[in-house]
């Protein structure tokens, strides 16, 4: 028993904020923030969008896409950091938004990898045969945990949701997932507003940005020959690569290393900033949208986040 994606969908909100409009706000200029990140814009949610208004209007899309209908999902996995509340679950708020009677539900924090640890996590379930139709989600709303008062990392972030269902198929969609993390970098990004199991201290994203960076390129490379090798393939086979999209130096810096060239890479970062846990499912659907991804190519994800975390799944798209 295998897994495959069946449908994908995605949404950011309305509001739309530039470099420029970041120049009003703090020290910084379009031209820092396009030359160190790529980035030219990102999304922002309206006051009183929450995370799980972001992660159903995604849902519903993929839903849509998969031709199937809500009460069929019988598992939700919803990655993200910035929760609706601290209990319960925005997998479960989700469930209740969509008008799902029964099935688990519950929230995976792995940071900017959330989104490849849910659907590792889900693709365990369906080949366990605890579940045919999954909906996993990535979705954010860093606008609401980042200091717009610190250039440093205000100008890095964006709101927005991913979604896909994952369902039973006899033959394989996700061909392998590999999962990682590295406590001894708990400090190195961060958002420390619970510290000491206590509601206190700085609620806003705190990153050490060349520790994160350095890492990253280090890991998304590693990670991706593991998922290569662990097939029997080469770089060469890859059709798309869709890494997490915190920075387009992270991610020319990864193909270069992986010898994947750019237009073989799905890049939104320029758009969207980083969406943390959004940003894979969220590049994934407009690629496929787009009609880039076509039936039987090999597609990797692949992303890195706080604590550390990484990790990439392999996947061959479509039904041939
Ligand atoms: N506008 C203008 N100047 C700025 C800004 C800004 N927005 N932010 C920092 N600077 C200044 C710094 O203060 C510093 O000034 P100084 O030289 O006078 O001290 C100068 O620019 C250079 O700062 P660096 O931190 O060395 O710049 P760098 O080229 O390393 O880029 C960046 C910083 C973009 C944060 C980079 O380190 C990065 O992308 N790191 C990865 C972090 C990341 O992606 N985090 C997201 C979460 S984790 C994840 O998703 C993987």
């Amino acid at each position: 028993m295998y897994s495959r994606i069946t449908g994908t969908g995605s949404y950011l909100p309305e509001k739309i904020l530039t470099n420029r409009d970041l120049e009003a706000m703090v020290d910084t200029s379009d031209e820092w923030i396009r030359t160190r990140t790529g980035i030219t814009q990102r999304h922002v949610a309206a006051e009183g969008q929450m995370a799980s208004d972001l992660a159903l209007n995604a849902s519903l899309k993929a839903i849509e896409a998969a031709k199937i209908e809500n009460n069929e999902i019988d598992l939700i996995i919803l990655a993200t950091t910035t929760p609706d509340m601290i209990f319960p679950s925005t997998a479960c708020i989700l469930q209740g938004k969509l008008g799902i009677k029964d099935c688990p539900a519950f929230d995976v924090q792995a940071v900017c990898s959330g989104f490849v640890y849910a659907l590792a996590t889900a693709d365990m379930f369906i080949r366990a045969g605890k579940c045919r139709n999954a909906l996993i989600v990535g979705t954010e709303i860093y606008s609401n945990i980042v200091d717009w008062n610190d250039r440093t990392t205000c100008v890095l972030f964006g709101d927005g949701a991913g979604a896909v269902i994952l369902s039973q198929n006899d033959q394989p969609g996700i061909l392998s997932s590999h999962l990682h993390a590295n406590g001894d970098y708990s400090k190195a990004l961060s958002v420390p507003g619970i510290s000491h199991g206590k509601i206190q201290g700085n609620p806003y994203v705190s990153m050490e940005g060349n520790t994160v960076f350095k890492f990253a390129v280090t890991v998304l490379e590693e990670v991706a020959r593991e998922a290569i090798t662990e097939n029997n393939l080469e770089t060469s086979d890859i059709d798309w690569l869709i890494p997490h999209q915190a920075n387009i130096r992270i991610i020319k810096s990864t193909a270069k290393k992986l010898g994947i060239p750019m237009d073989k890479v799905v890049a939104t970062v320029d758009k969207h900033g980083n969406t943390s846990a959004a940003s894979i499912p969220l590049a994934l659907d407009i690629a496929v949208r787009d009609g880039r991804i076509q039936s039987n190519q090999l597609v990797l994800l692949e992303g890195v986040g706080g604590g550390f975390t990484w990790g990439a799944v392999l996947l061959r798209w479509g039904n041939s």
